[in-house]
């Protein structure tokens, strides 16, 4: 068998974005369909061509923090996703979360705190993975019900506010618990 049928067989060669969800563990007041929200959000981040399906995860004035850079409304947010994942798809990323929890509640909104691993691999270069905290906050609808549906606008903040190490590659091998 030629090398380019062996590679094309490859599951993780390709453009399909790879969530890893084995490691999700949800706290009891997070609802089951935040899983599969949560799923969705992450295959468009992972996506490095996606500009419409990811802004429409997000309210109007919704935000994306990364570290502290602070991206608001559609413009700056693509910008700053493409400056971490660039459009020409040369670089590749793994989210594998893992302890879900509930951070805050208001009448509006919800914040969900999510822990995990993110695995970045370069094209020609090597797979290594940094540590996350993240935040993300949700609207809810008249009725008090959180707005979990993917890709409906109701994203007010993508918050990554722990990435160690925050450099990318970093020297910790992906794999590594
Ligand atoms: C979950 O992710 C956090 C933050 O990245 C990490 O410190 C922790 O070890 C992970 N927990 C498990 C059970 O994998
Ligand atoms: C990956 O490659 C970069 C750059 O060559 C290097 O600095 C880093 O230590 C490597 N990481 C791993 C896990 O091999």
């Amino acid at each position: 068998m030629k090398l380019s049928h062996v590679v094309a067989s490859l599951p993780l060669v390709g453009a399909a974005a790879a969530v890893g969800m084995s490691r999700y563990t949800p706290a009891p007041d997070v609802e089951p369909t935040f899983a599969s929200y949560l799923k969705e959000l992450y295959a468009s981040a992972e996506d490095p061509s996606a500009e419409t399906t990811f802004i429409d995860f997000f309210t109007p004035t919704g935000q994306l923090l990364v570290l502290g850079h602070v991206a608001t409304g559609a413009d700056a947010i693509v910008a700053l996703k493409q400056q971490l994942l660039p459009a020409a798809g040369t670089k590749h990323w793994n989210h594998l979360p893992n302890a879900t929890t509930v951070d805050s509640e208001t009448a509006g909104q919800k914040t969900y705190q999510v822990l995990g691993v993110i695995e970045t691999r370069f094209d020609g270069g090597n797979c290594s993975q940094a540590y996350y905290s993240s935040r993300f906050t949700v609207t809810k609808d008249a009725a008090g019900v959180v707005q979990l549906t993917p890709h409906t606008g109701s994203l007010v903040a993508y918050d990554d506010f722990v990435v160690d190490p925050p450099e990318s590659p970093t020297h910790i091998p992906c794999g590594t618990i």
